[in-house]
């Protein structure tokens, strides 16, 4: 049996990926997870300077899922240079570097600082954050500047670039065409979803912006139909994201056209379950008979 995905020089031998913002920089977890089982780590947003991120409370609970406002708090780049890179290098997981900013100029700096640089296997450009009042979101709902993002960092790596698409617009399929017409190796689907918790106390919202992003198993199926919709709009792979706390999940992800799968929050409760989807899949595909990643698209058809 071959999961594998190849997004230009890269190969993805295991589908299973740990989703930006929900794994941190990989050191975090460094005694609690087994990364040969990991096939990818999407590392938290960076920017070209450190983001102290939104006031707090950034988190809440919501039913069957959170919403969070963290509003991109990171270390910016050089600071993952030093402190960061040399961590994920060691580990045997690919390194896809999550990127985010206000202005384009950002994601270019960004891009071009890393493009170089050993053991940053590919780059995911988040053009989808709702917690940011520039850039993120504004960009990503609007297929022209989906378009004009991707071809300008096109031109500045050759290293696997992914499209990071929000489900906060009308017609995803029209960004994720957006994305391959100039370039883009693949699109990654869904970012987080607008929601908002009001407390009956203050009468307030409990986030400081109001809204934040919804993730969780509340999103599960509006993820897989982003996935189903994206698929058949795009020959470039697809990577489905959202919602996944159980290997039966990410199959459904899967069945649904994409091509690998990245586990979010869930990995808040269970540490380990990125390995445990991997492995809950492979014996599935083994039982089923699949030989590749392709199988499961033909198994709907
Ligand atoms: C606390 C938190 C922080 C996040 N930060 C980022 C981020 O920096 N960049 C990004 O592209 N997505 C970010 N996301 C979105 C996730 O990568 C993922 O798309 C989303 O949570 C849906 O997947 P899930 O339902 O499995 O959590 C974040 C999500 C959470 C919960």
């Amino acid at each position: 049996m071959d999961l594998s995905l190849s997004l230009r020089k890269l190969i993805l031998s295991n589908p299973v990926g740990v989703a930006s913002g929900t794994f941190g920089y990989a050191k975090e977890y460094e005694n609690l997870v087994d990364f040969s089982r990991i096939g990818a780590v999407y590392t938290k947003a960076i920017t070209p300077e450190p983001r102290i991120g939104n006031p707090s409370p950034r988190l809440v609970e919501t039913p069957a899922g959170m919403l969070n406002s963290i509003g991109l708090a990171n270390v910016g780049v050089q600071a993952f240079l030093t402190d960061k890179l040399p961590f994920l290098r060691k580990i045997p997981s690919s390194v896809i570097v999550n990127v985010a900013g206000a202005v384009d100029s950002d994601y270019e700096q960004v891009v071009e600082i890393l493009d170089s640089v050993d053991g940053v296997d590919g780059f995911e450009i988040n053009v989808s954050c709702p917690n940011v009042k520039h850039g993120g979101l504004a960009l990503g709902t609007d297929p022209k500047l989906v378009a004009a993002i991707t071809r300008s960092l096109r031109a500045r790596t050759s290293k696997p670039l992914i499209l990071k698409l929000s489900p906060n617009v009308t017609d995803i399929g029209s960004m994720a065409e957006a994305a391959e017409a100039e370039g883009a190796d693949a699109v990654s689907c869904i970012n987080t979803l607008i929601g908002m918790v009001i407390d009956l106390k203050t009468k307030k919202p409990v986030l400081p912006f109001g809204t934040g992003g919804l993730s969780g198993p509340a999103i599960l199926p509006v993820a897989v139909a982003a996935v189903y919709k994206v698929s058949r709009r795009v020959k470039i792979p697809v990577i489905g994201i959202g919602g996944i706390t159980r290997w039966q999940d990410a199959v459904q992800h899967l069945l649904a056209g994409a091509s690998a799968v990245q586990v979010g929050c869930g990995t808040f409760a269970n540490p380990k379950l990125a390995q445990e989807v991997y492995d809950g899949l492979l014996a599935w595909a083994w039982e089923e008979g699949i030989q590749s990643i392709a199988d499961f698209h033909a198994l709907d058809s």
